[in-house]
């Protein structure tokens, strides 16, 4: 459990509250380490986490709780984000190549995209999960940077290349896309549609988004996406869309998306932008998931500026918490998990539907520990009944 900077140490203190009710009354139990992390610890201690902190996420742990990185002035010397080892270290370090972030409006949740606080679709109108690639495109050398740093290898040499046409100082990222990062990331969003069609008797369709009409890196993505329609799933409905015009569909009919997969930087912003959907960035949940290990984190970052208060909406890392019940769930192949899992769903779908305290990012004036508690609540009630 890694809480970081600012408001992640208020959210993280919620998704407790709420896991210790899980442990009291279902049999399900975790063995929690907290590493102190972030661009604040890093202002205290010159160090983004304590030594050995990568090593213990790389070998001695199930799942990893993240709060958020990030903290004014909190630079490292090269210019880096400090704390960034410790999410986009951990992301590249440890292959979580998936960065999985449902779309889902709770019904009893006014957004904001029509008017101010008008409920204006259907909550199941909205209900979609965008499968962000997360270990190259646009992030990669910075990715490499912080994985070499955590794992202690030596950073590389910047690279200066000359541009043609261009004088002058000229600062550049190079976007490699490949063609086995883009397979395992397109696999997984085909997977997850067959797993969502049948959890939710819908048939789910799957829509690559990308700029292929102008990036190569985007071309090869694009045609592994066609190769693995065709090849691997030939009845699986599928649809492509330029990241431009995606912006457009997604506000406009968020009705006609299931799975949505992306390249990295293009799934950086369309998951902030979807997250007004659900009723804003309170509200999103994440999954970073790899062949070996999980991260799970809400999608907002620390919010310095709220930062102390107990203001902020808890919801974003309580869903996260329910990914990774979900995720565990499904990995252990543990039936307590998964009846857990649906436990925290229902606990959330409830709240909201009933009318329970909401934040001010929702219109309401509850505290970030009203609405932990209150969910915290429903989980006992609900687990009593239940076990
Ligand atoms: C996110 C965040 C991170 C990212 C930052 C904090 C490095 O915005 O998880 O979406 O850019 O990936
Ligand atoms: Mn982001």
């Amino acid at each position: 459990m890694l809480p970081g900077d600012g408001t992640g140490k208020e959210v993280i203190a919620e998704a407790m509250r709420v896991l210790s009710v899980f442990e009291k009354n279902s049999p399900i139990s975790f063995e929690i380490t907290e590493i102190p992390c972030g661009g604040e610890y890093y202002l205290e201690t010159g160090k983004e986490w304590p030594e050995g902190s990568f090593e213990h996420c790389r070998d001695n742990s199930d799942a990893i709780l993240l709060g958020a990185i990030g903290w004014p002035g909190a630079r490292l010397p090269n210019g880096d984000l400090a704390g960034g080892q410790v999410i986009l270290g951990l992301r590249s370090g440890l292959n979580l190549y998936a960065n999985v972030r449902p779309v889902k409006l709770f019904q009893g949740i006014k957004h904001k995209v029509h008017g101010v606080h008008k409920d204006i679709w259907n909550s199941d109108l909205v209900d979609m999960v965008m499968i962000r690639e997360n270990t190259e495109g646009l992030y990669h050398s910075l990715l490499r940077r912080m994985s070499q740093k955590a794992i202690g290898e030596k950073d590389e040499p910047m690279v200066i290349e000359k541009f043609p046409g261009l004088e002058g100082e000229v600062a550049w990222d190079a976007r490699p896309i490949s063609r086995k990062g883009s397979e395992r990331v397109i696999k997984f969003a085909f997977d997850l549609a067959e797993h969502r069609q049948n959890k939710l008797g819908k048939a789910q369709k799957v829509t690559c988004v990308d700029k292929s009409n102008v990036t190569r890196g985007c071309q090869l993505f694009r045609q592994i996406f066609n190769e693995i329609a065709e090849n691997e799933h030939p009845n699986v409905e599928i649809n492509h869309a330029y990241i431009d015009a995606f912006t457009m569909w997604l506000m406009r009919d968020p009705e006609t998306l299931d799975v949505v997969v992306l390249p990295n930087m293009f799934g950086d912003i369309a998951t902030d932008l979807a997250s007004v959907l659900q009723g804003g960035m309170g509200m999103a949940g994440s999954a970073n998931l790899g062949p070996k290990h999980m991260l799970f984190e809400p999608v907002h970052g620390s919010s310095p500026k709220h930062a102390g208060k107990n203001t902020v909406n808890p919801m974003a890392t309580l869903s996260s918490l329910q990914l990774m019940f979900e995720a565990l769930g499904f990995r252990k192949n543990d039936s307590d998990l998964d009846k857990c899992a649906d436990i925290l769903m229902q606990a959330m779908e409830e709240h909201f539907a009933e009318g329970g305290c909401v934040t001010y990012d929702l219109g309401g004036t509850a505290s970030t520990s009203d609405v932990g508690t209150a969910i915290a609540n429903r989980c006992e009630k609900l687990l009593k009944d239940n076990f």
